[in-house]
């Protein structure tokens, strides 16, 4: 079977050490998440792709350092900006939890991910090859925010989502890039803790 997406994991640099993410249909339907960092790498990321058909530049929430290249990206890569309606990103399309973005012969679902930020969003390949998760969630860690609506939203919007699914975060945090969300559910101390209140107790010494 043929894989319905192939994902570009982007080591942009930018503020910390940032990802943006080149997502491509089987039918060269592309979607580009968080353009942020050095433009170049981005510039030759879609110089390597034959045939683009630019669908989407989702953001994964407002924060500056995820979005710095947005008005720049769009000029290679012509495609309306989607992010949540909180996010201050002016001609952005809003959101709504839940809707799936049509990509070739798959769909992105739009999660709504409180807590790192109010805007937070995380994008779910519909084939549970991939999660891109912003500042919700990183390899061994997770973004600061606030505790109590972090804890809910990792344990109930990204706990049961399927241990198939690449953690594609917004910065190269980890001991490696990307790792199956099936580790992270096994030794990711943010996931595995099992009240709000040990969570907070982490969070704190972030
Ligand atoms: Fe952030």
């Amino acid at each position: 079977m043929t894989a319905r997406f192939r994902v570009e994991q982007l080591a942009v640099g930018g503020f910390d050490h940032n990802f943006s993410y080149l997502i491509v249909g089987n039918g060269g339907e592309a979607a580009l998440v968080d353009p942020t960092g050095d433009l170049e790498v981005i510039r030759a990321a879609l110089a390597r792709e034959s045939a683009l058909k630019p669908q989407y530049i989702l953001l994964t929430h407002g924060h500056r350092d995820h979005r710095e290249q947005v008005t720049e990206a769009r000029t290679l890569f012509p495609a309306p900006v989607l992010a949540h309606p909180e996010a201050d990103i002016p001609g952005a399309m809003p959101l709504i939890d839940g809707q799936h973005l049509p990509l070739g012969e798959g769909t992105l679902e739009v999660l709504f991910t409180p807590g790192h930020s109010a805007d937070s969003v995380c994008y779910r390949l519909d084939d549970d090859s991939g999660l891109f998760t912003g500042d919700t969630l990183f390899v061994g860690c997770c973004g600061y925010g606030d505790a109590a609506v972090l804890y809910r939203t990792l344990t109930e919007r990204i706990l049961p989502l399927a241990d198939s699914n690449w953690v594609y975060s917004g910065h190269d945090y980890g001991a490696t890039p990307k790792a199956l969300l099936g580790e992270e559910k096994r030794h990711n101390p943010f996931l595995t803790c099992v009240s709000p209140e040990e969570f907070r107790e982490l969070l704190q010494h972030l």
